[in-house]
């Protein structure tokens, strides 16, 4: 009998500390979907990316993004399941990004989520569209022990966290205007190149030359880790009206305006080191897939006797994964959502 509840209770205790963990993107334009697994790691992860459909109007439309999340979901879920041949027997909780985000988009993961949990009989939990970004690196097998400063850009966010621990998140600056990655895709579009166009830009500033013209670097002469981006895109556009459009020119422009990005970045992120004495850095969101940020980042950490880390391209970007990920951990510490779907679209870190 004794050895029957001991039995008993080791079972309980691995139910708790053992936990496969759906997860659900669909903050923007990609409908995410993937499973995580406490002690297996990633076992599963799906993406279906908008971009095509938005292409055609230059941006997101936030109404075609919702319809497209609702059409795409649960095929999605369906087809993670039999992939991984899960069924929603093994699964013990659900997590979906519940803000920042477009409002529409956000609904139909928490809605798709929350239902979902209360069917399958499973707890659920919100997860915060950034908390994810930040987590990201985690799931590479080279990820860094806490703290780290974390440099998060993204086609939506800009900003240099502090990240004692997870849960524990510190903002040490933020944009002041556009995002990194907006202000990527405002001058990829200038240039002529397809949306979202940080890729297409980075790939044409290749052939580009470094002197012929130099842009500004935004915010270095102030103290401080405030961002400001929209002059940049200005100063593009100036350029741009006086050049010329031709092919050198095009890539001349993105070369001058991709170096202005990268050295300030580097430059914030150096002073984030050396103002709290953390030299682990991570490199998260959509921009951080760009080769020459981290080839910068990876240059300016040598030298600061610190390491840097960077998710995977597919892990830069919008993706279910972490959003399993950082799901699990809220689930395993004992957060859930009630049973009301609640999305926060401007929620803060
Ligand atoms: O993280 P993400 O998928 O979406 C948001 O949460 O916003 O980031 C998308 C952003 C877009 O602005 C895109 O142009 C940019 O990341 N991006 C890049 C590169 N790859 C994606 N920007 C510069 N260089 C790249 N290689
Ligand atoms: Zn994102």
């Amino acid at each position: 009998m004794k050895c029957n509840s001991s039995l008993t209770f080791v079972r309980f205790f691995f139910m708790i500390i053992r936990m496969k963990v759906l997860g659900i993107e669909t903050s923007c334009d990609d409908t995410g979907v993937a499973i995580y697994d406490s002690e297996q790691g990633l076992i599963g992860n799906k993406l279906y990316s908008q971009v095509a459909m938005h292409a055609e109007y230059g941006g997101v439309v936030p109404e075609l993004a919702s319809r497209d999340h609702l059409r795409k979901t649960l095929p999605l879920i369906k087809q993670l399941l039999a992939e991984t041949q899960l069924t929603a027997n093994n699964l013990n909780g659900i997590a979906y990004t519940h803000g920042p985000g477009l409002v529409g988009a956000l609904l139909v993961g928490a809605c798709i989520g929350r239902s979902l949990a209360w069917a399958w009989g499973l707890p659920a939990v919100g997860v915060h569209h950034l908390e994810g970004h930040l987590l990201a690196v985690m799931l590479e097998q080279q990820k860094p022990a806490f703290p780290f400063i974390a440099l998060l850009v993204s086609g939506g966010h800009t900003l240099l966290v502090h990240v004692e621990a997870f849960g524990s998140y510190t903002v040490l600056g933020e944009t002041l205007d556009d995002a990194v990655g907006e202000a990527f895709d405002k001058t990829a579009k200038l240039l002529g190149l397809a949306y979202p166009g940080g890729a297409l830009l980075e790939k044409i500033a290749q052939q580009g030359d470094p002197h012929r013209f130099h842009f500004p670097r935004p915010m270095l002469n102030r103290p401080g880790l405030a961002f400001s981006f929209s002059g940049l895109k200005t100063f593009a556009v100036n350029t741009f009206a006086e050049a010329g459009n031709d092919e050198q020119t095009r890539a001349d422009i993105a070369r001058a305006f991709q170096d202005a990005v990268v050295e300030t970045l580097v430059i914030k992120c150096r002073r984030a080191i050396q103002q709290t004495g953390v030299n682990t850095l991570v490199v998260a969101g959509g921009v951080g897939a760009n080769n020459e940020l981290r080839r910068g980042m990876q240059s300016m950490v040598t030298k600061q006797r610190g390491n840097v880390y960077f998710p995977r391209p597919a892990f830069c970007t919008d993706n279910g994964a972490m959003i399993a990920y950082a799901g699990c951990l809220h689930l395993l510490a004992g957060k859930r959502q009630g049973l009301a779907v609640e999305v926060k679209p401007r929620i803060a870190l």
